[in-house]
Parts: C-alpha cells; sequence; structure tokens
C-alpha cells in the first residue's frame, strides 16, 4: 500500500479539497494539490457535559486547562507529551457602557486576552506544540503578525523546542516582538507582508523540515475550538444567538464552524450559535468574497491599525466559508477610526483589549444600526488580545494631534512638585 494512503493510527490528516489521506505522523502542511489538511479523529457519540464540571473543579493539572478539560474534542496524544500552562478559563464580561454604545442589551465579551501569552492563540499551540514533541519534531517555525510569535516562542521555550519566527519587518507591535525575543525564538524579519512572511515560512518548513505552527496545521484548530465550548460550559450549554470575531488569517472562525458542529454532533447544544465575522475595511478579503455571495475570493493588499489582522490572503478562506455557510453567519467590515473608539471604550470601562480584539465590538455596534442583530438577542464577542500587547497604538490614539477630536482622549499633565501646581490641574475634580 502507498504510505501516503495510510490511515496512521487513531487519527489522520485528509486533503480538504481531493480528500487524499495521510497519517498525523510528522508537520501537518499543505495536501500536494495545495489543500489544506484535515484532523480526522474518533468524537464520542454523545458526551455528558457535567463531566467538565467535575473536571474544572479537580486537581488533575490537564483538567485545569481550559483546554485539556475538553479532551474529547482534541486529538488523541499521550499526557507525557502535553505541553500546558495552563491556559484558557477566560472570564466573561458585562459593561453597561459598552451596552448602551453598540445598541446591544445583551452584550457579553469573552476575554482571551486573558491567556497565558496575552492572546487566543496559546489554546491552538498547546495542542499543536503537543503534538510536534510526540513526532520528534526539534524546530518549530511560524509566520506571524505579532500574537503567534509571541505564543509559538513561548510554548517552544517550554517544550524544549527551537522556535524560528518569521515577521513582516516594521509591522508588528514592538510589545510583541519583544514577547519573541525574550522567549528565546530565532526572529527572522521578512521585507515584506505578513502574506509574504507566510508564503517563505511555508516554504522553508518543506524545504528545511521545520514543523508549521501556523493555523494551517489542524492541531492548531483543535485547541482554538476550545474557546467556543468553553464559552458555552460558561454559559450553561446555552448557545447565545450571535458569536462576535474579527477575521484575519480566519483560523478562528474555521475552528469556531468545527466547535458548534462537534458540540451539536455530541448532543450537548441543540441550536446553533450563528458567527458574524468582523474586517478591517482596509484588510477584508473575506468580507468581499461573501458580499460576492462566495462566488469571488481574491487577495487584496492589506492595511488597517489593527496589525493582528493586516492580512490579505486569509489561509482559512474555504474553512471560514464552510464555517459561515454552516452557520448562517455573516462578515461585517468595520474602518479604523470606528476600531480605535471601540477600543477606547472597552478600555475605558476597564477591560481592556488591543486593536484588532475591539473590532468585534465595533463590528456588533454595525450590524446593530444594520438591523441585523436584533437588540434583544444575546452576543457574545471575543476579545483576541490584552490591552498590553500594542501600547503604541493607545499612545496614539490619546496623544496624537488627532486625538482633540476623540471624545476619550485622555492626555497626560506634567507639573511642578507643588500643591499650587496641582490644584491648577485638578481644580475640575477636587
Ligand atoms: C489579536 C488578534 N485578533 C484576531 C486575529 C485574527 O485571527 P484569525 O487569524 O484566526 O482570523 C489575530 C491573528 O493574528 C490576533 O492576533
Ligand atoms: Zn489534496
Amino acid at each position: 500500500m502507498d504510505p501516503d494512503m495510510a490511515t496512521g493510527g487513531p487519527m489522520h490528516l485528509v486533503c480538504d479539497t481531493c480528500r487524499r489521506i495521510w497519517p498525523a505522523d510528522r508537520s501537518p502542511g499543505r495536501c500536494v494539490c495545495g489543500g489544506l489538511p484535515e484532523l480526522v479523529f474518533a468524537l464520542p457519540e454523545s458526551i455528558d457535559p457535567t463531566i467538565y464540571d467535575r473536571r474544572r473543579d479537580g486537581l488533575d493539572p490537564l483538567d485545569r486547562s481550559g483546554v485539556w478539560r475538553y479532551r474529547e474534542f482534541l486529538p488523541p496524544l499521550s499526557p507525557g507529551a502535553v505541553v500546558t500552562r495552563p491556559e484558557g478559563n477566560t472570564n466573561l464580561y458585562t459593561a453597561s457602557a459598552l451596552s448602551s454604545w453598540t445598541g446591544c442589551e445583551r452584550l457579553v465579551l469573552k476575554h482571551e486576552g486573558e491567556n497565558p501569552t496575552g492572546s487566543f492563540k496559546d489554546r491552538g499551540m498547546t495542542v499543536a506544540t503537543s503534538h510536534a514533541r510526540a513526532v520528534g519534531a526539534r524546530v518549530v517555525a511560524c509566520a506571524s503578525t505579532g500574537n503567534t510569535s509571541a505564543s509559538v516562542a513561548a510554548y517552544a521555550a517550554m517544550a524544549g523546542l527551537l522556535a524560528v519566527v518569521f515577521l513582516p519587518e516594521g509591522k508588528i507591535s514592538a510589545a510583541k516582538l519583544g514577547q519573541a525575543i525574550a522567549y528565546g525564538a530565532r526572529i527572522v524579519q521578512v521585507r515584506g507582508d505578513f502574506d509574504a512572511a507566510m508564503r517563505l515560512v511555508e516554504e522553508a518548513s518543506q524545504e528545511l523540515e521545520l514543523y508549521l505552527l501556523n493555523s494551517i496545521n489542524p492541531f492548531r484548530l483543535a485547541g482554538q475550538k476550545t474557546i467556543v465550548i468553553e464559552l458555552l460550559h460558561q454559559l450553561r450549554w446555552e448557545p447565545p444567538d450571535w458569536i462576535v470575531l474579527p477575521g484575519g488569517n480566519l483560523g478562528n472562525t474555521a475552528a469556531f464552524g468545527l466547535a458548534i458542529a462537534e458540540l451539536q454532533v455530541t448532543g450537548i447544544i441543540a441550536r446553533r450559535p450563528r458567527l458574524a465575522v468582523i474586517q478591517a475595511e482596509g484588510a477584508a478579503p473575506f468580507y468581499h468574497a461573501y458580499r460576492s455571495g462566495f462566488a469571488r475570493f481574491s487577495p487584496e493588499p492589506a492595511e488597517t491599525v489593527a496589525s493582528a489582522i493586516r492580512i490579505g490572503n486569509p489561509v482559512s478562506y474555504h474553512r471560514a466559508r464552510r464555517a459561515i455557510e454552516q452557520t448562517e453567519g455573516v462578515v461585517e467590515i468595520v474602518s479604523d477610526e470606528e476600531i480605535l473608539e471601540a477600543k477606547a471604550r472597552v478600555d475605558r470601562a476597564g477591560i481592556g483589549c488591543e486593536p484588532a480584539s475591539a473590532a468585534s465590538v465595533a463590528g456588533v455596534r454595525a450590524l446593530v444600526r444594520a438591523g441585523i442583530i436584533a437588540p434583544g438577542q444575546s452576543v457574545v464577542a471575543l476579545l483576541t488580545g490584552h490591552l498590553l500587547k500594542d501600547p503604541d497604538t493607545v499612545m496614539d490614539y490619546h496623544l496624537s494631534p488627532d486625538a482633540e477630536r476623540r471624545p476619550l482622549a485622555n492626555r497626560p499633565v506634567t507639573v511642578e512638585p507643588t500643591l499650587a501646581a496641582l490644584r491648577g490641574v485638578l481644580s475640575d475634580v477636587a
């Protein structure tokens, strides 16, 4: 038998385009036909979700991870290979100021910026890095708009693997670059945009046998499914009407579609929440394809203040399209100024997030205004990254000349160390 046709044991990979099957015993890159690998393993026919309450309250280190707790939905890996911080267990927030700004009374935010390296990427990375270790990889690699590189660098360091990260030169936030440097990854700055870095890392992973940790890798998506599974657990398995998330490379959109389908197949939920994917106006290839009824898709040059979603050729386009179709989802765009205002409002509510995350909140407002989300519907908006991921954008919003016309601008003042000077600047508050 052709070894490429072997099933590879309890789990295997299937090309999403030509359906070729190959074993999951190495870095899961693209199929020879250019299609992306789907990960296949047996799901239980039904699951009694009360096991998750017991695990959450227990002491087992794997159960304490908001990823591995839901291991019925994860590929079977030996517990000895697992690299975990642990991740997940992220909180839900409500804020009346955000409900009134968006016009959505039942708005809940799930803050994935509370993960170990400050973004949702850790959920996929614990699974994919564990697989890399299980198959004996030595060097792992990714292209990144910043957060993936921070997460790869941290998990590789914990797993004793060497990480090489490919970054678009000058186009990622200093905080994210600082994380990758500090965790000890080898940093390769590519003269070009994210899409160029992505092309290069794909070629390099094949030629140089690097284990690829981008979201082409379905082990990443398996881990990212747990955002939705943990969310539903927090909501006592009562699906919201909508889950709203930012879209860049579209890995999360694809993972959310899988999670929703699998929660339904295993009998945990009876009804599917609808997905709403929000793109930045200047980086909106998925939105344009959606507007054509998915008749056309073409990569576009991408520009937006939300550097994490500055992506013009999303790798998971086809997978994400399936997720939108299967959940009766929608795709919307918001301008950079709307993203910045949404971020300022999330920050001012005491919650805080990075710019790309705020696209989801700006998107809720746009969808309510468009009459697509009804004001009484229940909505969960995903915050994908922590406020500290991008302090430069905070400074620019509050201190640049444009700040004059921004209602939430908050400019620091400097005083001589005297009470008289202090009285002068605090006269309106004290
Ligand atoms: C903070 C943040 N939000 C959103 C995204 C977009 O996620 P996806 O590429 O899964 O669409 C990213 C991806 O880098 C990110 O870092
Ligand atoms: Zn194929």
